[in-house]
């Protein structure tokens, strides 16, 4: 029996997530703060109007990834995504990096999502007339007073999603459907609206020349076709979590045909979202009245709310605010769930602790792994300067693109005749253009993201060589059925479970 088989036939999880299910974990996943917050750096320091040039190119990067994850959805559909894929077809040391680079994008990135929604949250508060105090809502690192402060409403958002994501993915699934309808509701909303207060002057150039900007007290070039790529980089966040669909295909009803068609469904509907977003925004607003030092040094902040302040329509800052708060819970939801079922999988592996795959006898989730995760994220992100490393999720998502890009490759060599319910068209060019897009992008994002994540990253390589290794059922198995594992991990392999339930 090979790894993956075992895996498949061990699945305790429920099989409960149709494929609208699973599409709307995909937009609950993707849509969050980033299309509200950093379409204003990206039009300002990047891109100016082109910025929906810069969303369609971050699109492209994820649509050849997105197509790559879901041949391999197809195939295997085991919970834990990236790290999963990889395990079976380029080998254990290979899957565990992928594995540790996915706790940036997962476990991180709800990190910072949790920081984030604090922010929207207080903001509300304050529309409401009401205000928690500093100390309760800075981390002690930004904290400008004196004695104890802590991110309390980061704390708690954390706490509250884990204990719905506890009860079960039955539950988790239905609030997701719920905040997604609203959510996409609230963008739709802002498109249509903000229709009526274009004016295409703004549009025009629509990409401006290459010119220098400040950026703090640093000159830096913008513009261009050097600007809407780096641009592409620079809100790449707001792309963020369409793969955490192929995390759920454990718990997917018919997860060979579901998950390839939500996490191509989901990509493209918000993409269409974001690009309208941003060609209206650019419409409202001169992309130069985004500079922070200029005549309006708020609008880069929120700058969708501002545009519409500017237009005089104040009430849309409401929506938007509410959009985000509630809309930011799926987000958190989507993604603690995800670093779970890919702590499952690692740990079904022997690569982590075996309490990461205690599955719940009657909830039928992994309770344990929650809990700790949760206790872990929600003190993180409350009392550390976690959202100034939000570009660290980037290089984690950027760099398992890259790497299932190159898998899926290796395994149609390897097994060309495994029967495949999708397959990547004209997959030699798309897997070759998905891993430039995506190195490029990792290449153009902030130096300290880099060097953090490669810091990252080496750290797992030791913590494998001191304790995955030698707890690995590959390697417990002895070194002679490792190598059948490792170089016929797929072969004979009968897991139709379709239609189960
Ligand atoms: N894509 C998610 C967001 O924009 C992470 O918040």
């Amino acid at each position: 029996m090979s790894a993956f088989e075992a895996d498949v036939k061990s699945s305790e999880l429920k099989r409960v997530l149709g494929k609208w299910s699973l599409t709307a974990i995909g937009i609950g996943a993707i849509i969050g703060g980033g299309i509200f917050v950093l379409t204003g750096t990206g039009a300002y320091y990047h891109a100016g109007p082109a910025l929906a040039l810069s969303f369609v190119i971050a699109g492209i990067a994820c649509v050849f990834a997105a197509l790559c994850y879901s041949e391999f959805a197809s195939i295997l559909p085991v919970e834990g995504s990236a790290y999963a894929y990889a395990y079976g077809t380029v080998g254990e040391i290979f899957a565990w990096i992928i594995g540790w680079g996915l706790i940036l994008e997962y476990a991180m990135g709800s990190m910072t999502v949790a920081v984030s929604w604090s922010g929207y949250f207080n903001k509300l508060l304050k529309m409401f007339g009401l205000h928690l105090p500093d100390y309760l809502t800075s981390d002690p690192a930004s904290y400008t007073g004196e004695g104890f402060s802590m991110n309390l409403p980061a704390f708690l958002i954390v706490l509250f999603v884990i204990s719905i994501l506890i009860k079960g993915t039955k539950e988790a699934a239905k609030a997701n459907n719920l905040i997604v309808i609203m959510k996409v509701s609230a963008v739709l909303f802002v498109i249509i609206a903000g229709v009526f207060f274009i004016n295409a002057e703004n549009w025009n150039p629509f990409i401006p020349e290459v010119a220098k900007v400040m950026e703090g007290d640093k000159a830096k070039e913008a513009y261009g076709i050097q600007g809407i790529v780096s641009g592409a980089a620079a809100i790449f966040f707001a792309y963020v979590g369409f793969d955490a669909v192929s995390t759920q295909a454990g718990e997917a009803i018919n997860p060979k045909k579901d998950v390839p068609f939500a996490i191509i469904t989901s990509l493209l509907v918000c993409t269409v979202l974001y690009i309208l977003v941003s060609l209206v925004l650019t419409g409202m607003m001169h992309y130069t009245d985004f500079n922070p030092q200029g005549k309006f040094p708020d609008a880069i902040k929120a700058p969708v709310a501002y545009a519409f302040e500017i237009a005089g329509q104040g009430w849309a800052g409401y929506i938007i605010t509410i959009a985000a708060t509630v809309g930011l819970v799926s987000v958190l939801m989507v993604m603690i769930m995800g670093q779970s079922r890919i702590f499952l999988g690692m740990s079904k592996d022997g690569l982590i602790p075996k309490m990461f795959s205690d599955v719940h006898p009657v909830r039928k989730t992994p309770a344990k792994s929650l809990m700790l995760l949760g206790i872990v994220i929600a003190t993180i992100a409350a009392f550390t300067p976690i959202s100034k490393l939000a570009d660290m999720t980037s290089f984690g998502t950027l760099f398992a693109f890259t790497m299932v890009c190159v898998a899926v490759w290796i395994l149609r060599k390897k097994e060309p005749n495994l029967p495949r319910n999708f397959k990547v068209p004209a997959l030699p060019i798309i897997a070759t253009l998905g891993i430039v897009i995506n190195v490029y992008l990792i290449w153009n994002l902030s130096h300290e993201a880099k060097a953090l994540s490669t810091g990252w990253l080496l750290l797992g390589v030791i913590i494998y060589f001191l304790y995955s290794i030698r707890n690995s059922k590959l390697h417990k198995e002895g070194y002679g059925e490792t190598l059948k594992a490792e170089q016929q991990p797929l072969q004979d392999i009968d897991i139709d479970i379709d239609n189960k339930d």
